[in-house]
């Protein structure tokens, strides 16, 4: 009844920020994403009756009770599906800062459906997985399946879920995710969406926009159109961000620094280089280039004052489950 898992962090390149059901999780637009091969989140789950109660702990970090409860209410989905009454014991560790706009949700929902369901020997199909990581948390979904990813939006629990458009060899993009700090954000994105749906002007906008840009972008992948790519990535994000900034009460995720290192991108641009930015709810900039740049933009942050620690991802696989467990 122990099972374990590892999902991968996933980078929205066209986002997903606001949701047309809050309790279903369904998204206002679709979205697509990378999945990061450095950003991952292993979880053990044991489900049995010597438990009393549920429990979850994060290796290496504190977990609040509100995240214990969203843990066990996930996880009596799963005792439903398999008609269990067993506690589980979860145990978690991530390989890169929680909560700082690197999607630890993201990685730790992915991995905690398909490390939940094998322990009770649910045999999902990657459909059922994503749709239940969708439930745990949106972004969840698209660290199921492999390499480039599309949550579709759909329109009801069955039809909004996510599918691999290519695997991780199809296209070699490096994110080079510039962290300057480890904090926790203050605001969650969960109630982020919602403000952002009930205040910002700008927010039926964008969601039509990111539609729009959303089938640009899968044009410019099947021609792998760098440049085209690159500046649909960053418009999404700038558009993301104008929402959150014009949500009352304002979300301002970015710090100087953040707004320093986009004005390096555009600077470095200027200069030949080929990379681009794009930042999801937290302070650190995910910078999107090919392999073969990836040097020079690393010499170019070693240069640059401020930075915590970058990590530098490829695409990777989505949610496996592994024979080595946390406990
Ligand atoms: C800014 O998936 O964390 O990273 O569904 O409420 O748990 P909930 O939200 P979450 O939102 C992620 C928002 C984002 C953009 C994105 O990943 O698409």
């Amino acid at each position: 009844m122990k099972a374990t898992a590892v999902a991968p962090a996933n980078i929205a390149f066209i986002k997903y920020w606001g949701k047309k059901d809050d309790l279903l999780r369904l998204p206002a637009n679709g979205s697509i994403s990378m999945n990061l091969d450095k950003c991952l989140t292993t979880t053990t789950v044991e489900f049995d009756k010597k438990y009393k109660k549920d429990s979850f702990k994060m290796i290496g970090g504190k977990v609040s009770i509100k995240e214990c409860r969203r843990v066990s209410d996930y996880l009596s989905r799963f005792r439903m599906m398999a008609k269990s009454k067993l506690f589980a014991k979860v145990v978690s560790k991530n390989s890169f800062p929680r909560s700082s706009g690197a999607a630890s949700s993201a990685s730790g929902f992915a991995a905690l459906s398909l490390a939940a369901s094998s322990a009770l020997g649910l045999n999902l199909s990657e459909k059922e997985l994503s749709i239940l990581a969708r439930l745990g948390s949106g972004s969840a979904c698209r660290s199921v399946p492999s390499g480039f990813v599309e949550w579709l939006e759909g329109d009801s629990n069955n039809t909004s879920y996510a599918h691999s458009l290519y695997p991780p060899g199809y296209w070699d993009l490096l994110d080079i995710l510039v962290i300057f700090s480890g904090e926790m954000k203050k605001t969650t994105t969960t109630e982020g969406h919602k403000a952002s749906r009930e205040t910002s002007l700008f927010y039926s906008l964008r969601v039509e926009k990111a539609k729009e840009l959303l089938g640009k972008l899968k044009k410019a992948f099947i021609k792998k159109d760098f440049e085209s790519a690159g500046k649909i990535i960053e418009s999404d994000c700038i558009n993301m961000h104008s929402v959150m900034m014009t949500t009352t009460p304002p979300l301002f995720y970015w710090s100087p620094k953040t707004l320093g290192l986009i004005k390096k991108v555009y600077e470095w641009r200027d200069e030949g280089i080929r990379v681009y930015f794009t930042i999801d709810a937290g302070v650190n900039v995910h910078l999107i280039c090919k392999e073969k740049t990836g040097r020079e933009v690393v010499k170019k942050l070693e240069e640059t004052a401020g930075i915590e620690r970058i990590i530098i991802n490829k695409p990777a696989v989505g949610a496996q489950t592994i024979n080595q467990h946390l406990f």
